[in-house]
């Protein structure tokens, strides 16, 4: 199939990468020259495992070109697939760039052509959707096309496997009177072998929405959950282990920590709770995700205090991670971010890692104050706490004995639960985490564990 796929960010790219594997011929439309001009020499902007060796096949194939020619590579193609940005850049929705996309492409669109609109949009709008194409053709004088939405459920870091081999293809029928959009994402996905569910477009729309909102608030569960754990002495991944058995609630996404955050989670529940009030419905449950992951990071600042003797003022603080999770340079929404700003609120003096060279280069201008160095060691080096904030292969595998040997003071938070505690105490740590206690050197030796009120009267022999 030739298609367009409109919007080159992590969605759009994704989708058209994978696409030309599949054989389909592929043009990527955006509007940014630099972003063009990178890609068709087979960079991708940013980090995204497999991708640009998806780019550069399709490149060398000719099934994967890019255009900033909108109209044009929208009147030549089967399929235009939408996959604009939809963030108004404070917890909110805009729709005025996927309007503007549609204004363009609709009239330019062959009669036998399908829209699909991949970008995550509010159910309103996509209420409005068949009276605003059918418009856009009436005023050109062409016949109506099939309107499609097909949401996407790829995770960064795993967006091509999450693509090539989905869970689900959820296709909503947003206008398609003679099933032709049906058949035309069907053919779309001949090569995927998953189940297609195929529903009305305010159920995708909600659909896609449910599943990152159930998400999150079985992350939020499990942050509670630690809670609970910590003031009982209890072990939260045991605990998560030991529920995960029951088929009816499984494993995934219950590991306790610093939090969720990145582009899609905390936005789309913060979107949802906006746009359900403006309906008159009420959503305490997502009220408390998000109130319980936003606590999480002011929780980690308080928790260095503890540890610190009470405060962080004059304290070098090494934090591990900046991207929102690992394999991706993505800062958007990271909880690092967050923690760093209030750590150096409070006085700390913030000195901080992360494996991905660009999001290095791009956290330094995010955070006012915020020391970024280029390895783990000049991280903990002379710093009185060190704090894993994303479990980056490179953290959970350092050398912590060597590591703790030039800090200042041996403290550390594990923001992930992704390291044994027993093991750090025994290299001399006080080892913090969320839901799995504070184990405090001495103690080590009768497997006690120690509440953070108790590690803060620590006395320290000299540092
Ligand atoms: C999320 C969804 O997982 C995708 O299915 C969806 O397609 C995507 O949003 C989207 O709407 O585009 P993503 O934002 O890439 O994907 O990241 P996730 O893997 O969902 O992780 C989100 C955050 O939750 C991260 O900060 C991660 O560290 C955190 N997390 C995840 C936890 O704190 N605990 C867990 O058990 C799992």
């Amino acid at each position: 199939m030739r298609v367009a796929v409109v919007g080159l960010g992590y969605v759009g790219l994704v989708t058209g990468a994978c696409l030309a594997e599949w054989e389909h011929e592929v043009t990527g439309v955006d509007a940014d020259a630099r972003r063009l001009g990178s890609l068709r020499e087979g960079r991708v902007p940013f980090h995204e495992p497999r991708l640009p060796e998806l780019v550069a096949d399709g490149i060398s194939t000719g099934k994967l070109q890019f255009t900033d020619d909108l109209r044009g590579a929208s009147a030549s193609a089967d399929m235009v697939i939408v996959a604009v940005g939809t963030h108004d850049g404070n917890g909110g929705w805009q729709t005025d760039t996927v309007r503007g996309a549609i204004a363009d492409i609709v009239p330019a669109m062959g009669d036998g052509a399908t829209l699909v609109i991949r970008s995550t949009l509010p159910p309103d709008f996509i209420r409005q959707l068949p009276a605003l194409v059918a418009s856009r053709r009436a005023a050109v004088g062409a016949a109506s096309i099939p309107v499609m939405l097909n949401p996407e459920f790829t995770r960064e870091g795993r967006a091509v496997r999450d693509y090539q081999q989905p869970d689900r293809i959820v296709l909503g029928i947003v206008s398609d009177p003679d099933g032709h959009g049906e058949a035309a994402l069907r053919e779309l996905y001949h090569s995927a072998a998953a189940p297609i569910v195929v529903m009305g477009a305010i159920d995708a729309a909600i659909t896609k929405l449910g599943a990152n909102l159930f998400l999150a608030t079985k992350i939020s569960f499990a942050n509670e959950l630690a809670e609970i754990c910590d003031a009982f002495g209890a072990d939260v991944a045991t605990v998560v282990d030991g529920m995960s058995y029951d088929s009816r609630i499984g494993g995934g996404f219950l590991k306790a920590g610093v939090g969720f955050g990145g582009s899609c989670l905390p936005n789309q529940v913060s979107m949802t709770i906006r746009t359900a009030a403006q309906v008159g419905v009420d959503t305490p449950l997502l009220t408390a995700v998000d109130e319980v992951n936003h606590r999480r990071r002011s929780q980690v600042v308080e928790r260095a205090k503890a540890l610190l003797d009470g405060t962080v003022r004059g304290r070098r603080v090494a934090l591990l991670g900046l991207t929102f999770k690992p394999d991706t340079d993505d800062l958007r929404d990271a909880p690092a971010l967050t923690i760093a700003s209030g750590l150096i609120e409070q006085g700390a003096s913030v000195v901080a890692y992360d494996p991905m060279p660009t999001a290095r280069e791009r956290s330094a201008d995010l955070v006012p104050g915020l020391e970024v160095v280029p390895s783990s060691s000049d991280a903990i080096r002379g710093a009185d706490i060190a704090i894993l904030v994303t479990e980056w292969p490179e953290f959970v595998e350092l050398d912590w004995a060597a590591a703790g040997q030039a800090m200042n003071r041996r403290v550390l938070i594990d923001g992930r639960n992704v390291l044994t505690g027993e093991q750090l105490a025994a290299a001399g740590f006080t080892y913090s985490s969320f839901g799995r206690g504070t184990l405090v050197p001495d103690a080590v030796a009768d497997g006690a564990v120690a509440s953070p009120a108790a590690v803060a009267s620590l006395q320290w022999g000299g540092g």
